[in-house]
């Protein structure tokens, strides 16, 4: 028998979900957008870690992460706000303080997440208001068929998540805080790692972190 479907309202909008699937997914699938890094539909805990999906439900004192939050029958949620913008802009400028912006020698300018949600929300690519802490750490371009470029990271963890899932489980993140990276196991370059080279954490990767090499 086919599930009910639950119906709720999202920015004004009537939107029917599967039950436990999260505002995010129910949003997105009615293309309302809400900016996300992070979010994977097939992985059963959400990371929330970029923390750029916030939004509002009615009755609620405090904004949820739509990514983390199931949908409920009669809920409404609110997408845009002035509470959610200011939530989101700092999560935002966070993120892009420790980023090398350097778009036009990238190889994923305007196919990059970060300049689809600063396009859609109006949020600039450098701030003014937090200093550009990008870490320079070492480009690992040892591996025939990609390069990581670890300044361009936003942590989002789907290349750990796709590494893991097609079973090779090579890349991970690795020490914490500002530190906080992703990186082989035992910190190797790519090409000595035990990467089968499927190029499955290039192509979920959402900024130009890891890239495909030019042929
Ligand atoms: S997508 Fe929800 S916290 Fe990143």
């Amino acid at each position: 028998m086919a599930q009910k479907k639950v119906k709720l309202t999202i920015d004004g909008q009537k939107v029917e979900a599967k039950p436990g699937d999260m505002i995010l997914w129910a949003a997105l699938d009615s293309d309302i957008f809400i900016p996300n890094l992070c979010a994977i539909k097939e992985k059963e805990h959400p990371q929330t870690g970029c923390r750029l999906c916030f939004v509002e439900i009615e009755g609620r004192d405090k904004p949820v992460t739509a990514c983390s939050e199931p949908v409920a029958e009669g809920m409404v949620v609110t997408t845009d706000s002035e509470r959610i913008d200011r939530i989101r802009h700092t999560a935002f400028e966070l993120l892009m303080s420790n980023h090398n912006v350097d778009c036009a020698n990238c190889s994923k300018n305007k196919s990059c997440a970060l300049q689809d949600i600063s396009a859609k929300l109006k949020f600039k690519l450098k701030s003014k208001r937090l200093p550009s802490i990008v870490r320079m750490l070492p480009i690992d371009d040892s591996h025939p068929l990609f390069t990581y470029d670890p300044n361009k990271c936003v942590l989002c963890g789907k290349c750990v998540w796709a590494c893991e899932k097609m079973g090779a489980g090579e890349l991970q993140f690795a020490f914490r805080g500002i530190d906080t990276v992703i990186s082989t196991l035992g910190g190797v370059p790519l090409v000595d790692s035990e990467c089968k080279g499927c190029l499955d954490c290039v192509s979920v990767c959402p900024v130009g972190a890891l890239v495909p090499h030019k042929t």
